[in-house]
């Protein structure tokens, strides 16, 4: 008998696989969260996309410059956060493998903040995702869904907060941004 679980991860590999990551877009960016420490510094969440570029002749790069540009301006358009002068980027890319369609992007980050690691510095973080979408689970059940995350999703999401929640709470020589992305 055909496992059907099996198969279907096997189509969800197959289908990432295909999916080409778009360049980094100020319209995905947005502010999560915000720790104020005890060193007079705050740390900040934020969420976006892929932080690329593709150039004219089709080079892509990381866009450092941009970047920066987007998480100031989206904090402060939306909930009227300014970003400190200078801030620490803890990148974090959640992959699904590494696929190889997701080792381009990852080179790029990790060789843009191994080459200039006062920046920030980079990191990956297996993610499978659920299939099923939380806006689609009736009311009544999405307790009962919440309560028992740990039993049913592989992504060990609790964890992973109080991992991005320490993060946070960590305090450094700059004011730290933490952005997740895809
Ligand atoms: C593309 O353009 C960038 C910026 O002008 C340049 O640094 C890079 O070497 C070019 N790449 C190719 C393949 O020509
Ligand atoms: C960010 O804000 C600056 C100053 O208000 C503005 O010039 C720039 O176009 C904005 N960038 C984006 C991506 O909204
Ligand atoms: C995610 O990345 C952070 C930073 O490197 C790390 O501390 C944490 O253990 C990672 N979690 C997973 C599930 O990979």
């Amino acid at each position: 008998m055909i496992n059907k679980t099996l198969v279907l991860i096997i189509v969800l590999i197959a289908i990432l696989n295909f999916v080409k990551s778009s360049d980094l877009s100020y319209k995905k960016v947005h502010l999560v969260d915000s720790v104020e420490l005890a060193n007079g510094n705050t740390n900040y969440f934020f969420r976006g996309n892929q932080p690329t570029q593709t150039l004219a002749n089709g080079t892509k790069v990381f866009p450092y410059e941009e970047l920066v540009e987007f998480l100031r301006n989206s904090s402060l358009s939306e909930f009227g956060v300014k970003l400190p002068e200078q801030f620490y980027i803890i990148d974090i890319k959640l992959i699904t493998g590494p696929l190889p369609n997701e080792l381009p992007d990852l080179e790029l980050e990790k060789n843009f903040f191994a080459t200039n690691p006062t920046l920030g510095e980079f990191h990956t973080n297996q993610t499978w995702g659920d299939i099923i979408d939380p806006q689609f689970v009736p009311q009544n059940e999405l307790e009962e869904y919440a309560s028992t995350i740990s039993t049913w999703s592989a992504d060990k999401l609790p964890q992973r907060m109080r991992d991005y929640h320490n993060i946070l709470l960590t305090e450094r020589e700059l004011p730290t941004v933490l952005y997740v992305h895809w």
